[in-house]
């Protein structure tokens, strides 16, 4: 009876969670995702906290206190700071897998070592190997992301490195092989040991090459390590609600690093081994390119007589916080029945869904935000193009220069409107640390500042100075 309504319990959660992710496809049902998955893992805790072989209720208490103690503050950072919460929330994922795999092991060895078949070893392997190198693995990437001071934002590169790191993942291959033939023997309690402290290592390693702005496609991929562990504590455990929902967290992980590498054009090995974004020898002095810089009064003059103004917002805006000028500004310019769209590229800014996050903290309709694809067409009808710290989501180069890092990403052209507003504070390159032909483009004309400031001296222009041109 118990076994039903705990089987009833975890096929209602899984279900849930299938919704969850479904209804995140799109913003008008988003929220509604959100509560799904709540809903699906209160579901899973309370059924498998009401099986009969949990008897110590207390440790239970205990861990879901620390959960609110842990999970509280993590809901209240800021946006920019998602990337690196959601590492630490796979860190403490791919922990409690190696801890769960950890702890069955040495229970089981304790009981004579009769439920440690090969299939469960394979299982139990797998699971620590994936557990304890996203936990380290993660932890590196938040540390990154955070800027944190003793781990190294550039990329750490060595000779050999990825056949060390090749050699090392063998050597706890063999270990993971003897100790599956014979888990009971004497020497298995201290092997088993000497796995987990590879995968650790292993964690570290995997990270340090690689750049700390490629960090959220790596979360993405650490994000499938976690959930991958958690289908081989599944088959431990023998639970099939761990099954499924590690199947799906995997899944999605998997897919996202593979649209956040397609959209950048980027490979995966690219991204694991490529040491992108390393600091780029300084470009021999040929001829100083000249940038036309304009000032608010005049861009805002421009902006009050077109009819079509398209903004593409990118990862400056998100730095200086600047969305709710944005939005001003987009007020200030649909009064005067101007049509105002944002270009949304795929991986404008450092994480997934970056750009449509701030707008909707903004209040701004998700109607009004296009996808990269949607808006090009209509790039050579937009009057205004406004940049508003985006750098290579908008570069040309992406389409012609073949040498370029970024050649074949597919881009936002704002090159082709009618006129292009840039803001942004200095002529620094963005992420892939490449000059941008757009800023030098005849149509082009720069706004030097901070995105805040500049937009919000927009606002001001347009708000006091309508009539008094
Ligand atoms: P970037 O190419 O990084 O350019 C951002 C620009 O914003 C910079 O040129 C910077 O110029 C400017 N900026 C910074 N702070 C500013 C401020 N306070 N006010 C005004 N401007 C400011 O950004 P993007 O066009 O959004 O492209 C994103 C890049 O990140 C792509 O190369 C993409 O491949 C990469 N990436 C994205 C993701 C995801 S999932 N979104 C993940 C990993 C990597 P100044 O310094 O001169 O101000």
């Amino acid at each position: 009876m118990i076994y039903g309504i705990s089987q009833l319990g975890y096929l209602v959660a899984s279900a849930l969670f299938i919704f969850a992710l479904h209804w995140m496809n799109t913003p008008a049902t988003a929220r509604k995702g959100v509560y799904a998955g709540v809903a699906g893992t209160m579901i899973a805790v309370v059924v498998t906290w009401a099986e009969p072989a949990v008897i110590h209720h207390a440790w239970i208490v205990v861990a879901i206190a620390a959960g609110f103690v842990v999970g509280v503050p993590l809901s209240k950072v800021p946006l920019t700071a998602v990337p690196q919460r959601t590492a630490l929330s796979h860190a403490f994922g791919g922990a409690a897998a190696g801890l769960v795999g950890t702890a069955e092991y040495y229970l089981r060895l304790s009981e004579g070592g009769e439920y440690l078949t090969p299939f469960r070893m394979i299982a139990l392997i797998a699971e620590i190997i994936l557990g304890y190198l996203t936990l380290t693995g993660s932890l590196m990437a938040a540390g990154k992301l955070q800027e944190v001071k003793w781990v190294p934002q550039r990329p750490v590169t060595y000779p050999l490195q990825n056949i060390s790191n090749l050699a090392l993942f063998g050597l706890a291959l063999a270990l993971a092989g003897a100790i599956t033939r014979s888990p009971t023997a004497a020497w298995a309690p201290f092997v088993f040991g000497g796995i987990i402290a590879l995968a650790l290592l292993f964690g570290v390693l995997l990270i340090i090459p690689i750049g700390g702005a490629d960090m959220p496609t790596v979360i993405a991929i650490l994000n499938s390590y976690a959930g991958l562990s958690a289908v081989a504590m599944g088959f431990v455990l023998d639970n099939k609600l761990l099954i499924t929902a590690g199947a799906l967290d995997g899944s999605s992980g998997l897919i996202l690093a593979i649209i956040m590498c397609n959209a950048m054009n980027r490979s995966f090995t690219n991204v694991l081994f490529g040491a992108f974004g390393q600091v780029k020898a300084s470009r021999a002095a040929g001829e100083e390119k000249v940038y036309k810089s304009e000032t608010v009064e005049g861009a805002a003059q421009v902006l009050e007589q077109a009819n079509l103004v398209v903004i593409v917002p990118g990862y400056g805006m998100a730095v200086a916080q600047a969305q709710h000028k944005v939005r001003e500004l987009y007020d200030q310019l649909k009064k005067r029945g101007i049509t105002v769209k944002f270009a949304i590229h795929p991986v404008a800014g450092r994480m997934p869904g970056h750009m449509n996050v701030l707008l909707a903290e903004a209040d701004i309709p998700y109607t009004d935000l296009v996808e990269m694809d949607e808006i090009n067409p209509d790039m050579p009808q937009v009057d205004v193009a406004l940049v508003v710290g985006a750098n290579d989501v908008v570069n040309p180069a992406a389409r012609t220069e073949k040498a370029s890092p970024i050649y074949g990403m597919p881009i936002i052209d704002a090159d082709k409107a009618r006129s292009v507003f840039a803001i942004k504070r200095s002529k620094n390159p963005g992420f892939a640390g490449i000059d941008n032909e757009l800023y030098f483009g005849d149509r082009t004309w720069m706004l030097f500042g901070d995105a805040k400031n500049v937009i919000g001296e927009l606002v001001k222009q347009l708000a006091g100075g309508s009539g008094m041109h």
